[in-house]
Parts: C-alpha cells; sequence; structure tokens
C-alpha cells in the first residue's frame, strides 16, 4: 500500500538486508529500521515494532533465515525455534511459521540453509500477500452486495488495525475496504481507537488517511450506539487465531463489538487468512492463551503535544495497578461469517472443514 507516492510492503529485503517499519513510531515518525541479528528479530516482535498476527509470522520467518546466516546447524535452527516462539503468545501465525520454516529447513544441508531460508521466508511474504487480496475480492463481494441494495455508502466499522500494517500488504479485514474503494463502491469506515495501544488511531486512521479512503476515528464504546442508530452496515475484523470450529481470537474489545452487532442485526464478519486458523483447539475462550501485556500500557498513553514533540503522558493515579489482557474470544455463533482466501465459510467446525478439507487435523 501507499505511503506517500511510494508503494510499500510492512517487511521486505532490500541489498540482502531485512526492512520493516517500526510501528511504535506512526503516524507521527515513518521510520524504517534492519533486522540483523536473531535477537533484533525477536524484539521486534516482543516489543510490537512489527504486529499483527501474518506479519508476526512473516518476521518470525526471516528472524529464522537471519538466525541461519550466523548459525546454520540444526542446533542453530532449534535455537531459533525456541527464542521466536517466547515472543507473543496469541497469533497463532507465529508458530505456523517457525513450523513451515523448520519443515523446510529440516532435509536442507546446513551450508545451504541460510539461502533457502531467505528464499522460503520471502515466499511465506508473497503466500500472505496473495492469500490477502483473495480475502478482498471475496470480502468486495459482500460490501457489493450492501452497496446495490442501501444506494449510499457503505458504513463499515473495525477494529484495531487489521490492515496491511498487520499483514505484508492489503491487510485482512482492510483488504476488502482497498478492493471496494479501488473498485469506486462509496463507503466510510469506522476507526475503533482501541485502547491500550490504540492501534485504530495510530495505524488504521494513518492507513486510511493515506489510501484516501473515508473515516472517522471513533472511541471504543461509541460502536454500539451507533450500531443503534442504523450507521453501521457491516463490521469487519481480522483476527490473531482462529479455533477449527469458528471462535474468533482478536484485540480486545472485539468481542463486544460483537454482541453489539448481534443486538443490533448488523452484520459481523471476520477477514481469515487459513495460517490464522488453529486446527488443534476447538473452544477458543478455554483454549488460547491470551496474552497479558504491561499494565504500563493502560496506565500511559503516546501522542504529539501541540509543539510537535512526541511523549507518554501518564493518565491514572500513580498508586493504581492496570491489568492489561490484549486478547479476547468472540464465540462462533456471533460472527456472520469468516472471509478467507477461499471464500466466506460459515463459522462453524463444518464451515471451515468443507472450506479447507486439506488442512483439518484430528484431535
Ligand atoms: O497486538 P496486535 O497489534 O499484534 O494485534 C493485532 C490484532 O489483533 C489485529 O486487530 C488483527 O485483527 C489481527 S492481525 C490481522
Amino acid at each position: 500500500m501507499k505511503v506517500g507516492t511510494d508503494h510499500y510492503r510492512s517487511i521486505w529485503l532490500e541489498g540482502g538486508a531485512v526492512r520493516i517499519i517500526d510501528q511504535t513510531r506512526l503516524p507521527h515518525e515513518f521510520v524504517v529500521v534492519t533486522l540483523d541479528t536473531l535477537e533484533q528479530a525477536a524484539t521486534s516482535i516482543r516489543d510490537m515494532w512489527v504486529r499483527g498476527a501474518p506479519l508476526i509470522g512473516a518476521t518470525a520467518a526471516y528472524g529464522v533465515a537471519i538466525a541461519m546466516r550466523a548459525d546454520a546447524s540444526d542446533a542453530g535452527l532449534a535455537r531459533a525455534h525456541d527464542v521466536l516462539i517466547e515472543t507473543r503468545p496469541t497469533a497463532v501465525n507465529l508458530r505456523w511459521a517457525l513450523e513451515e520454516m523448520a519443515a523446510f529447513l529440516g532435509p536442507v544441508a546446513p551450508e545451504d540453509r541460510a539461502a533457502a531460508a531467505m528464499e522460503r521466508a520471502g515466499q511465506i511474504a508473497d503466500e500472505d500477500v496473495a492469500i490477502n487480496a483473495a480475502i478482498g475480492e471475496h470480502g468486495l463481494t459482500v460490501i457489493r452486495q450492501i452497496a446495490a441494495r442501501k444506494g449510499g455508502p457503505v458504513n463499515i466499522l473495525t477494529h484495531c488495525n487489521a490492515g496491511w500494517l498487520a499483514t505484508v500488504d492489503w491487510g485482512t479485514a482492510t483488504a476488502p475496504i482497498y478492493k471496494a474503494h479501488q473498485a469506486g463502491i462509496p463507503l466510510h469506515v469506522w476507526v475503533d481507537e482501541t485502547r491500550p495501544r490504540n492501534q485504530g488511531a495510530h495505524l488504521t486512521a494513518w492507513e486510511m488517511a493515506g489510501n484516501g479512503i473515508s473515516h472517522r476515528l471513533i472511541v471504543d464504546n461509541a460502536g454500539g450506539h451507533l450500531m443503534q442508530h442504523g450507521q453501521v452496515d457491516m463490521v469487519i475484523v481480522g483476527t490473531d487465531r482462529t479455533t477449527a470450529r469458528g471462535d474468533v481470537c482478536n484485540k480486545i474489545g472485539t468481542y463486544l463489538k460483537a454482541l453489539a452487532a448481534h443486538d443490533n442485526g448488523v452484520p459481523f464478519y471476520v477477514a481469515l487468512p487459513s495460517p490464522t486458523i488453529d486446527w488443534r483447539v476447538q473452544d477458543g475462550v478455554r483454549e488460547i492463551p491470551i496474552e497479558e501485556r504491561s499494565g504500563d500500557e493502560v496506565s500511559f498513553v503516546q501522542g504529539k503535544l501541540t509543539d510537535g514533540t512526541v511523549t507518554r503522558l501518564r493518565i491514572s493515579p500513580e498508586a493504581t495497578l492496570a491489568t492489561n489482557p490484549a486478547f479476547d474470544v468472540t464465540p462462533a455463533r456471533l460472527v456472520t461469517g469468516l472471509i478467507t482466501e477461499r471464500g466466506i465459510a460459515p463459522a462453524t467446525a463444518a464451515g471451515l472443514a468443507a472450506m479447507f478439507p486439506d488442512r483439518v487435523v484430528g484431535r
């Protein structure tokens, strides 16, 4: 997608170097960082310079490739896995990418591993782009139907950032939005700010503005009210892990949006790339590990002062501790449809298995 007039992916190779955008600096500063070591790749995921399930997966794949340059032995491969798997617990794309890399590199001779790993990581990144483009096409059909029925701009609410910054390109939830915009369908996006880290305010709003898409920033609590007043035609969110029966784990607050959508008859769609399906779990509430992040993310906000300084501000008493679960689980029954790269599946075990008969695994 576009940054100014230039096209960027969120991770790319330049003269053999792996480059990323430091997303903690957006929207106020656009800073490109080079990842040189396994430890740096791990830090970039843990400290959320990169974030979003598909981009975490792609960065982990490149992290393994970077590690192979320093130590391509079996022990080096195992170490890369062990360091990277510990970075963030919820997005299953991390495990998926590490297992892909291990299965691919296992049979490769150590002296060939660094080059092979870089090539496979590049393929994983390219596959992500193709998956999201296909999600965009399938989601576009839904937006087109709503536009035809309604006759005015389609109002879409989204939560967090499941945009191109959360993936390698296109985004998951934003892919149908970008495709519809390109197809000339009038639309408007309600961007949830997404406390505590404000990925909506910092990242999704920046993406929408950069790509000329009509949008408004709203506080997380506004969605229900807008739905009651007919101002939301559909919700599209991303997911960090979706279970084999269609329970959707996504950024904290997604569940409340799904409840409000259900109560108001607003269709609630989840954009779901297949590497985000965890075929090994069924019950999302009980089986998915939810990342607990620092309470400081709740107690402080980051922003720009009127003099241009970017800073952090404490918003609560110093004596008050904060709890910060980063994700929640929306039960499948609240999900209208799962927009995958192969089409739109019902959020049921049978629906997902019929869409991906080649992937489903027994328990
Ligand atoms: O904590 P993050 O920023 O990595 O979480 C990302 C999300 O939850 C996104 O909203 C998303 O839906 C999953 S990535 C497409």
